[in-house]
């Protein structure tokens, strides 16, 4: 069995390559940093920058190989950060804005169409996404403000998250009568790359805010990944499943 694991070189991604290697995949990574030189056989890696179709295409074709594609996890992510805080909408240029909708929307939306044909193929194939707890949010409120939940992404982050978790139902609808399933799932506050570029501060509003006191791990999102994948969740289909320690209330 092959897996493509985009971003699968950051925090989550290298949790999620784990997981699957250890269920039997050989897992195709595709993320845009530099190709690694430790050489795992259950793992190979290509580096793309995930925004270009072409370049999506190719990476879908050297991953399935001969034997297909039975799985596919879209993990790339980007979360720009003015010192650690969500930039606020006056400050977020045209340019940020279409990079984090190519990065976090146009690039799973490529993997998606490229790997359709292949992973109709096999009955039980699927897909995840990884979207967020703030899709259902509003962006983080200007610097000194406290509305909701405290989080600190910026209005293009959570817009863009909020149309990757829409995009996921509509690849539910249209993949389930082709034996194909499409699930996410939401990570709250992930100890992995995006956390490291927060403020302190806003760091331990957050975490005072978390019902289970403390930033999740890359492999407890990972776990959620595995899971899904799994003939066990093979009647869910649509989902996206909170990794949030009771952030979300609902
Ligand atoms: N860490 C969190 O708290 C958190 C919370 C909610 C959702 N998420 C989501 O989880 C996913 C992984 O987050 P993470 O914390 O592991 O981040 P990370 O920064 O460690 O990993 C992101 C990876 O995406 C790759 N990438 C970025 N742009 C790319 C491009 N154009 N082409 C190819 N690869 C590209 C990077 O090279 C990196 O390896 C992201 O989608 C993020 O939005 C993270």
């Amino acid at each position: 069995m092959r897996a493509l694991v985009t971003g699968g070189r950051g925090g989550i991604g290298r949790a999620v390559v784990e997981r699957l290697s250890g269920r039997g995949y050989h897992v195709v990574v595709a993320d845009a940093a530099a190709l690694p030189t430790s050489a795992d056989p259950s793992t190979s890696h290509l580096q793309v920058d995930l925004t270009e179709a072409d370049e999506v295409r190719d990476a879908v074709v050297t991953a399935a190989g001969d034997e297909g594609l039975h799985c596919l996890v879209n993990c790339a992510g980007i979360s720009p950060k003015r010192n650690g805080a969500a930039p606020q909408i006056p400050e977020i240029d045209t340019d940020e804005w279409d990079r984090v909708f190519a990065v976090n929307v146009r690039a799973c939306f490529l993997t998606l169409r490229e790997s359709w044909p292949l992973l109709v193929e096999h009955d039980g194939a699927s897909v995840v996404n990884v979207v967020s707890a703030v899709a259902r949010l509003a962006a983080a409120g200007p610097p000194g403000t406290q509305f909701g939940l405290v989080h600190p992404a910026g209005a293009h982050y959570t817009a863009s998250k909020a149309a990757l978790a829409n995009l996921t139902w509509s690849a539910a609808r249209a993949l389930g009568p082709r034996g194909v399933r499409c699930n996410g799932v939401a990570p709250g506050y992930i100890n992995s790359g995006m956390r490291n570029a927060t403020d302190p501060e806003v760091e331990q509003a957050i975490v005072r805010q978390l019902p289970l006191g403390r930033p999740g791990t890359s492999d407890e999102v990972a776990a959620v990944i595995d899971f899904l994948v799994s003939p066990e969740a093979a009647y869910l289909t649509g989902e996206i499943i909170d990794v949030d320690g009771g952030w979300n209330p609902d």
